[in-house]
């Protein structure tokens, strides 16, 4: 037997018991010939003492006791003497008095302290994990993790969702990312797909009568990384049966309640609550007011549409945009420097804007007030109530793009005024987002995915003016962060074929990618709708930190490198030519 107890198990009452304890060697103090080590495992801390006069053999052997070297301790547990007591550690009233030390390996010097929270260089940490998930913050989150996905599971079991896991080696699932592809071997030429989501599984699990799924579901995407997305991520995938749009929400938002009571209860959310629930959004409200499709909603600082008063702005660039909204930044919540509106005017530019067109009030300086009629000054100053010294920032053009960077700069100034409360979950819906959104070359695609219903009332413009179609998809938002998304479905078999028509697929094209969930549809499929949550966002989220490199065990780095596997790696020959597979020179590529 390792262990008769844990490391972080013994109190007072075990004064006086004979235990064994199994851990790596924490800390080490030699005071006065007397060798005292911190024991650590996953439950905790346990101080154990050698002492020459109770065992002289261990405690001999414990002066060459490093660092991680793995022990097996036995002897009696005792209290810690007056004023030696340690009111950090759970077990910091006794410590164990070693009477036999095994020692069960020794440990090179590891290339960082397990012991602090020091930072430590991320690639080192990636390629030493398993160093790095030994220290107490990447235990904590992994626990965390953990108890997270157990009440998540009993959830659904609760409700009687059923666990259903879906293949990994699939067919192409379009959802606007590049995929992953493994060769097969038995059929030459021809590739497996990693799945993005399991969409259309979980679509055909509703045609095969399972009413109501989920699962923890592993997803690919060949993507640009940032810290929240990795190429292979979890999410809390469901689809639901016989359902609509509100269905879906009620069940979401009773699991997000669940979870942040039970794992994050110290966060203060229902104060964001509008009438018990979460508050809605539509699409265009969020962009309207925050220039956002996630605005964080933990502070207000909504934009003023003054598109009328552009038009006899006398300032040739507001008058010719489409819409001008107003952003203020008010002096109370902290001075604006030069530097602080160039470092804005740049955001503003990285979101697709010329510039960053500002006004500060009670002042001549800046573009807006050079330009601009004093009427369009004065009529902005009270519309948007602002006082001297406040800045107003302004979005112009059309819509996404009179908004979205404005909403960039509003993000931003939440954090140089610090705005974002880190106790607070703000959590939204946004709903009735556009069914499509505009490619680079102008041609249309999915904003959400093909499979997605539009809205009844907009169907008939779906082939005249898409963009102006609505559709039944909705994400929930918390913090400014996108937790999760999901829509109605298409379930006739014939609106799926008009739709993907709209997105101009041609007949064979629609019967190579998609014959099979048209046959699918075409046997008998309810109605349904469903969602899928990133799981490992909301742990970040739940664990405050600021990556979900951070709450996944072994993560990708920002260049998608398994530092610690090296991989991706090369192939030896032999096995690509099994693979049929040929690796073209570099400069071919
Ligand atoms: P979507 O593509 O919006 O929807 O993904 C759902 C949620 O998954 C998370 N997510 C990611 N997390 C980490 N790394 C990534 N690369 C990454 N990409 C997405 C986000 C996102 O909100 N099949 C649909 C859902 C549905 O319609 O039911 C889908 O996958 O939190």
């Amino acid at each position: 037997m390792f262990r008769t107890n844990t490391c972080g198990e013994l109190r007072k009452e075990d004064a006086g018991k004979e235990v064994t304890l199994s851990g790596w060697t924490f800390h080490r103090r030699d005071h006065g010939g007397i060798i005292f080590i911190d024991l650590r495992d996953r439950y905790g801390i346990t101080q154990i003492v050698f002492d020459p006069e109770a065992a002289s053999d261990a405690h001999l052997a414990a002066d060459k006791i490093r660092s991680e070297w793995v022990l097996q301790v036995s002897g009696r547990v005792r209290l810690r003497g007056e004023g030696l007591t340690n009111p950090n550690l759970a077990t910091g009233e006794v410590e164990l008095l070693v009477t036999k030390l095994e020692i069960l390996n020794t440990a090179k010097t590891p290339p960082f302290e397990i012991s602090t929270e020091k930072d430590v260089r991320e690639d080192l940490r990636l390629e030493y994990r398993y160093l790095d998930l030994r220290r107490e913050k990447m235990q904590k989150n992994m626990k965390l993790r953990n108890d997270m996905t157990h009440v998540i599971r009993n959830y659904f079991h609760d409700k009687d969702f059923l666990d259903v896991e879906t293949p990994i080696m699939v067919k192409g699932t379009p959802e606007g990312s590049r995929e992953y592809l493994v060769p097969s071997r038995l059929h030459a030429g021809d590739f497996y797909v990693l799945p993005q989501s399991p969409q259309q599984l979980k679509q055909m699990c509703m045609v095969g009568g399972i009413d109501k799924y989920y699962q923890i579901a592993r997803c690919f995407r060949d993507e640009d990384l940032r810290g929240d997305r990795q190429p292979e991520f979890t999410q809390l995938d469901l689809e639901m049966s016989f359902v609509e749009q509100e269905d879906v929400i009620q069940v979401i938002e009773g699991m997000l309640h669940e979870l942040t009571e039970k794992c994050a209860p110290q966060k203060e959310w229902k104060k964001y609550l509008v009438n018990n629930q979460f508050r809605r959004l539509t699409w265009k409200e969020a962009m309207e007011q925050y220039g956002s499709d996630k605005p964080d909603l933990r502070f207000g600082m909504e934009f003023v549409n003054v598109s009328e008063e552009a038009k006899t702005s006398g300032f040739s660039i507001f008058e010719k945009s489409e819409c001008l909204f107003a952003l203020k930044a008010e002096k109370a919540h902290g001075d604006l420097s030069r530097k602080d509106i160039d470092t804005l005017t740049k955001l503003a530019q990285q979101h697709g804007a010329g510039g960053l067109a500002w006004l500060r009030v009670g002042e001549e300086s800046g573009p807006v007030a050079k330009n601009s009629t004093s009427e369009f000054i004065d009529a902005v100053v009270h519309k948007t109530n602002a006082v001297a010294g406040d800045v107003v920032f302004f979005g112009a053009g059309e819509f996404i793009a009179s908004t979205e960077p404005l909403g960039a700069v509003r993000s931003e100034l939440g954090n140089m005024f610090g705005l974002k409360n880190k106790d607070e979950f703000a959590f939204a819906w946004i709903l009735d987002f556009p069914m499509f959104e505009k490619k680079d070359d102008g041609s249309i695609q999915s904003a959400h995915h093909p499979f997605t219903q539009p809205q009844a009332e907009d169907l008939e413009r779906l082939e005249s003016d898409p963009m102006s179609v609505k559709s039944y998809a909705y994400d929930v938002i918390m913090n400014g962060v996108e937790l999760g998304g999901g829509s109605v479905r298409i379930h006739d078999p014939k609106m799926q074929e008009r739709m993907f028509a709209a997105l101009g697929l041609s007949k064979e094209e629609t019967e190579m990618k998609f014959g099979h969930i048209i046959k699918a549809f075409q046997y008998g499929c309810p109605p349904h709708a469903g969602c899928a949550l990133g799981l490992d966002r909301l742990v970040m989220l739940w664990a405050d930190e600021a990556t979900i490199r951070e709450v996944i065990a072994f993560p990708k780095d920002q260049n998608a490198r398994d530092l610690m596997l090296r991989s991706p790696a090369p192939m030896p020959e032999k096995e690509l030519a099994e693979q049929n597979i040929q690796v073209l020179p570099e400069d071919l590529n």
